[in-house]
């Protein structure tokens, strides 16, 4: 399986298979992504992947041509 890194905020950085669910990435790397309905459609979960918001409880981490992959947690985890 290909393996892609990501740079989390906070500047940790893991490597993650490709496919694997972004709030199970997330929680391996310790970052805690807000969540509310996990069906996709309250958008508490969202974050930003390379600039594109994800709604986390409904998408894998996708293959990325540079083998990186920016995340930007899309609300204030302190809120
Ligand atoms: S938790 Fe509601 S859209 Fe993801």
């Amino acid at each position: 399986m290909k393996q892609v890194q990501i740079h989390w905020p906070d500047g940790l950085n893991t490597q993650v298979t490709c496919g694997t669910a972004w709030l199970a990435a997330a929680r391996a790397a310790g970052v805690t992504i807000p969540t509310g309905c996990l069906g996709g459609s309250c958008g508490a979960c969202e974050i930003d992947v390379n600039g594109t918001t994800v709604r986390a409880c409904i998408a894998t981490v996708p293959a990325s041509r540079s083998g990186a992959l920016n995340v930007e947690l899309a609300s204030d985890p302190y809120w």
